[in-house]
């Protein structure tokens, strides 16, 4: 199943709606690549991009709970932990893992997705737009 882009993923945050709707195109790359077997360099390649993508839009979540006192701060930053740990431990593995292996971890990784935007990200997102004055949607730090 690869990720089905819709309202209910919209959280009403413009710089993260955005960061979310690469994320999810590059999910859907990575559904693709393995589901047609476009082989392992290729899956590779799109698996890295997703890291490095996720990275830089975990690190923004992270300025903007830090910058704002955000309550559950820890436990939001453990489930960024476990899709980092999923992508990189796909991407170690992928040399020699069974087409089952490789499924599982992109359901894994689209479940992880869609439940983390819907209450994780969501509930960060109406912190956010709680917040008077409106806050700096990029804070440095
Ligand atoms: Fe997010
Ligand atoms: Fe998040």
């Amino acid at each position: 199943m690869s990720v089905e882009w819709n309202d209910s993923l919209f959280l009403s945050h413009g710089v993260m709606d955005d960061d979310h709707r690469t994320m999810a195109v590059l999910i859907n790359k990575l559904y693709l690549s393995v589901n047609e077997g476009f082989g392992n360099e290729a899956t590779c390649q799109v698996a890295r991009s997703l890291l490095e993508f996720s990275r830089e839009h975990f690190s923004h979540e992270k300025r903007l709970m830090e910058h704002y006192s955000y309550p559950d701060t820890m436990r939001h930053l453990w489930q960024h932990r476990e899709l980092l740990d999923e992508l990189s431990s796909l991407i170690n593995s992928l040399e020699g893992a069974s087409a089952g292996i490789k499924a599982g971890a992109i359901e894994f990784i689209d479940n992880w997705f869609t439940a983390h935007l819907r209450d994780s990200d969501a509930k960060l997102a109406d912190f956010l737009n709680s917040l008077d004055p409106e806050p700096d949607p990029r804070p440095t730090a």
